[in-house]
Formats: structure tokens, sequence, C-alpha cells
């Protein structure tokens, strides 16, 4: 099977690349990040401490997660509801975070995207698909940017939506994340030897996708 794993920090643009990539190639698309942020909500609502290990491990037994949809925009299901909206709530990306350190949720989750990632040609982001997830996948990519930049994509994101928001604080938030996502124990975002760099602070959408495609025609 043909996969194309994408890693990177929260802000990267790596799931609008890998969206747009798959369309291109006529792949599936794998949002990792989605997973373990449907399990932090689920654990939210059941009044779980995302951090608190102990409780958080015996609620996976009751998670069940899937993706469908007719056209390309796959939805996100938890337990047969759709939470494709609901996971995208401020708060949950922080608790997402939180809840991606626990090795046990990492593991249930790592190995449904293998399952997936076995049965079909499939372009998959997260922070450890090139490391640890699908090591030997032909393709691998290390998609980041500067701080500050992924901060103010982020920042004009939110005030185009009317949100009021502040630059600092979404810069604060952008750095909390990568620290968080590089220091974890078990599976920590790295940029393993074998991926292809790309900076996309001075580039556009189309520009990465065109690296990206480039690299994937030649080798
Ligand atoms: O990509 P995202 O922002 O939707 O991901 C939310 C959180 O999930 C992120 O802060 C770290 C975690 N995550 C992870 O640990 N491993 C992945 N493969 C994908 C996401």
């Amino acid at each position: 099977m043909l996969n194309i794993a994408i890693d990177g920090p929260s802000g990267a643009g790596k799931s609008t690349i890998s969206k747009m990539l798959a369309k291109k190639l006529g792949l599936l698309y794998l949002d990792t990040g989605a997973m373990y942020r449907a399990v932090a909500l689920y654990a939210d609502r059941k009044g779980v401490d995302v951090n608190d290990k102990e409780k958080v491990i015996p609620l996976l037994a009751d998670i069940v997660i899937d993706f469908h949809g007719d056209g390309e925009e796959k939805r996100i299901y938890l337990n047969g509801e759709d939470v494709s909206e609901a996971i995208r709530e401020h708060r949950v990306s922080k608790m997402a975070s939180d809840v991606s350190k626990i090795k046990e949720v990492r593991l249930f989750l790592v190995e449904q995207q293998r399952e997936i990632a076995k049965k079909s040609d499939i372009v998959l982001d997260g922070r450890d698909i090139t490391s640890f997830v699908l090591p030997d996948s032909k393709y691998k990519f290390f998609l980041t940017a500067a701080p500050e930049e992924r901060a103010r994509r982020r920042y004009e994101e939110l005030k185009a939506k009317g949100a009021d928001v502040s630059y600092e604080k979404i810069l604060e938030d952008v750095n909390d994340r990568d620290y968080n996502d590089t220091h974890r124990d078990f599976a920590p975002l790295v940029q393993t030897d074998d991926s292809v760099l790309i900076d996309s602070t001075n580039l556009t959408t189309d520009e990465v996708i065109e690296v990206i495609l480039r690299y994937v025609n030649t080798h």
C-alpha cells in the first residue's frame, strides 16, 4: 500500500496540505489528530481530567471512533455521533495534547491507524507517523513553520471568523503545545533522519504541495 506520512507541530498546515495532496493523488486522508481530540472530548464529557491516566485508560474500552462520509470530506464519529465540529473547539486542542501523553491512549489509536493504513493508499498526518506509526512509509515529510508564523495564521483564521482573540495568547498556546508534543516520554514529535523537511514559513499552500508532489514524482 502507498502511504504518505506527514508530521509536524501544531498549525504548520499539515491537515490542509494532506487533504489537498490526498485529493490530487486520489488517496484517502487520515487525520490522526482528530482521533486524539475525540478521546479528549469523550473524557471531558465524562467529567474525567485528561491528565488523570488511571481514570482515562478504562474509558478506552467504551470508545469507538470511525470516519465516514460520501465525498472527500470525511466526518469523524465518536460512538456513532458526528463530533467533527465539537473536536475543533479551542479547549479540546490543549486537552488532546495532554491526553496524547498517555501511552495506552497512543497504543489504542496507533493500532487503529495501522489497520486503516494497511487497507488503503493513504496520506496520514500527525506527530508520530514517520517515527512510530508507519516508520517504513516510502514517503515521509516533516512540515513545520516558525511559531510566530503559525500563531499569525491561526490568529488571522480566528479573526476572520469574528473571534475575539489576542495574538500573544495564541502564540503562547502554540509554544505550550509544541513543548507538550515534543517532550512527552512515549512517541514524541521528532523529525526523523529520513523525513524530508519542509519549512513553510515563507511558502504558500500551493508551493508546499508542489514541493511534495515533485518529491513523490521523482522518488
Ligand atoms: O493535529 P491536531 O492539532 O489536531 O492534534 C491534536 C493533538 O493530538 C496534538 O497536540 C498532539 C496529539 N497528536 C499526537 O500526539 N499524535 C498524532 N499522531 C496526532 C496528534
